[in-house]
């Protein structure tokens, strides 16, 4: 192991968003952790890049999230950056409401990522410095049709990059929040409606990369066309955006 480069920890790694981020790193030198359920994907990505390690995991398992990190940190010896990038949806799933459905989100997108946020807690405070960026969605900005587990995990997951920020902001250790608008995924490729301005997952890993390792926002969030009409409707009346998001959904039949 170099000890000289740069050292990142992804999760949601073995596909989409996760794995082209993994890629973009470690053609730019830096050493690169990957975690998701999928290990066999992660070894593919090791042959892609020799950068690339795999480190399988469920993020659902909390002992086991701790474990991994340990491992990561006994391989690397250091780490500079965490990004948290497990996540499911499937809109289909979530068109009859479900409480069984919206558990099992919270269960990944939530409590999976905090999993992941505790399990690097101490290492980044005691070492006074680091990054931990947790991927959201503009889906976290409102509620949205079909999506009230999915929203409901992404808003959470807003406010806890919010909240947290304050924190190890006194520990010298920086958070951030990436929300995408559509990027075609794995994920979306269930979506049967229009995805407006949708990326591909190089574009978005390249915004990633710059807003993590270029920029010192709190909020990373891309294409900026799509993103500033979602905050726009974030940030409308309720009424305004009811009305809105009404007769736009009656349009596309969700
Ligand atoms: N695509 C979009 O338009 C979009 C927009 C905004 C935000 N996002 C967010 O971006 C992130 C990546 O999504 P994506 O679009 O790239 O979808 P994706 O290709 O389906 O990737 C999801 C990743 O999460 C991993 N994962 C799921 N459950 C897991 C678990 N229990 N433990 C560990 N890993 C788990 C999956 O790997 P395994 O199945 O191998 O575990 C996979 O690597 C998600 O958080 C998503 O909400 C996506």
């Amino acid at each position: 192991m170099n000890e000289n480069k740069k050292k990142i920890w992804i999760t949601g790694a073995s596909s989409g968003i996760g794995k082209a981020l993994a890629i973009k790193f470690a053609t730019n030198g830096w050493q690169v952790a990957v975690s998701a359920r999928r290990e066999s994907l992660l070894q593919d990505l090791n042959k892609i890049n020799s950068n690339i390690h795999s480190f399988p995991l469920d993020v659902k398992d909390e002992f086991k999230t701790k474990k991994v990190f340990e491992y990561i940190i006994e391989k690397f010896q250091t780490l500079d950056i965490a990004v948290f990038c497990t996540g499911i949806h499937d809109p289909n799933a979530e068109k009859k409401l479900s409480s069984e459905t919206i558990r099992q989100i919270m269960e990944t997108n939530f409590f999976g990522t905090l999993n992941c946020v505790m399990a690097t807690n101490n290492y980044f405070k005691e070492k006074k410095s680091g990054h931990i960026s947790i991927v959201s969605s503009v889906a976290g900005y409102r509620g949205l049709p079909a999506a009230s587990g999915y929203c409901a995990s992404k808003s959470a997951l807003i406010s806890l990059a919010e909240s947290i920020y304050f924190d190890f902001k006194r520990h010298n250790v920086r958070v951030s929040v990436i929300n995408p608008g559509f990027i075609k995924t794995p994920m979306t490729d269930k979506n049967k409606f229009p995805m407006p301005m949708i990326k591909s997952p190089e574009y978005a890993a390249e915004k990633i990369f710059i807003g993590l390792t270029k920029k010192n926002v709190f909020e990373i969030h891309f294409p900026i066309a799509f993103t500033m009409i979602m905050k726009l409707l974030r940030i409308m009346p309720n009424w305004l955006y009811l009305l809105i998001a009404s007769k736009g959904i009656s349009k596309i039949k969700l």
